[in-house]
């Protein structure tokens, strides 16, 4: 079950405020096609796929078949894309092994239970398939523009998990880490356009302030705007794991690096690559 249902107005608001334009992106279509690996026939699951952006972007440059599950029932009546269903990450609608990847961005944060959800992901992905997850974890929210405006929503992504805890609940459900990278977009061709662009609404962190904290963080966007030209550029993380084979899940090759993954993890968390 989803923590948040979105209204018809929340996601209207969503889809007008949190589209990046496809040239924007050509950073996520690189680092996303170097884990991937796309082939013709492969299956990827866009879990959490809201209105379907994502994996309409994924079909057209990658030639790969992509289901969607999506719990709202507003974003999935203004999908982009038609093969939307209906589900959440505690139970996939979708039989034993077959995805060969998953994809999961902006959606980690909503989960009420990191570790179903990991199981739930074991269960449909092929052995060796990669979950790749992009999000906000929890103090590396340092590439994100908007929050040197609304300084004050930074205190809502302290209740977002870190990167340290989605990997010990996939790490316990049978996942490997692979890989921890900042990866760039260009969200806006400038902070003006950003700014008539945000919607409070499409924002989870801006709705969880009050009214005046949110009214402070505007008007210094809207101060900032009008002195800075420019392109408004952004990072997020991108956290891909692996499904282990069955084998590999208690065996002592896997235990020895899981260890040394922590020890990468805490090495990426600290590089402040943002
Ligand atoms: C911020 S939106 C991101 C949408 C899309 N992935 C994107 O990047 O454009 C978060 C999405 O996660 C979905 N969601 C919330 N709880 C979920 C759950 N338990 N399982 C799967 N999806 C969930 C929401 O309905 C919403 O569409």
């Amino acid at each position: 079950m989803p923590r948040i249902t979105y209204n018809e107005a929340e996601v209207a608001a969503f889809e007008a405020a949190r589209r990046v334009p496809r040239e924007g992106l050509a950073d996520w279509r690189d680092a996303v096609a170097r884990h991937l690996k796309p082939r013709p026939g492969m299956r990827l699951l866009d879990l959490g796929s809201g209105v379907g952006m994502w994996a309409r972007d994924f079909a057209d440059w990658y030639g790969i078949d992509v289901v969607a599950v999506e719990p709202s029932e507003a974003m999935r009546a203004r999908a982009w894309w038609p093969d939307v269903l209906a589900g959440d990450a505690e139970a996939i609608p979708l039989p034993d092994a077959s995805v060969d990847a998953a994809w999961i961005s902006t959606v980690i944060h909503q989960l009420p239970d990191l570790r179903a959800a990991a199981v739930e992901l074991r269960r449909v992905l092929h052995s060796g398939a990669p979950v790749l997850i992009r999000s906000v974890f929890r103090g590396r929210h340092d590439g994100i523009t908007l929050f040197r405006f609304f300084t004050e929503a930074v205190r809502v992504l302290d209740a977002y998990p870190s990167v340290a805890e989605v990997r010990a609940a996939f790490g316990e459900a049978g996942f490997d880490f692979v890989s921890l990278e900042a990866v760039r977009q260009v969200t806006a061709d400038s902070l003006s356009t950003a700014v008539d662009r945000l919607r409070r609404e499409a924002h989870t962190p801006l709705m969880l302030i009050t009214d005046e904290e949110y009214e402070r963080g505007l008007s210094r966007m809207r101060a900032a705007a009008n002195t800075q030209p420019g392109p408004v550029t952004d990072t997020l993380d991108l956290l891909v794991l692996r499904r282990s084979s069955n084998g590999d899940r208690t065996g002592k090759d896997s235990t020895h690096d899981r260890q040394t993954d922590t020890e990468a993890d805490e090495h990426a968390a600290g590089d402040g690559v943002h």
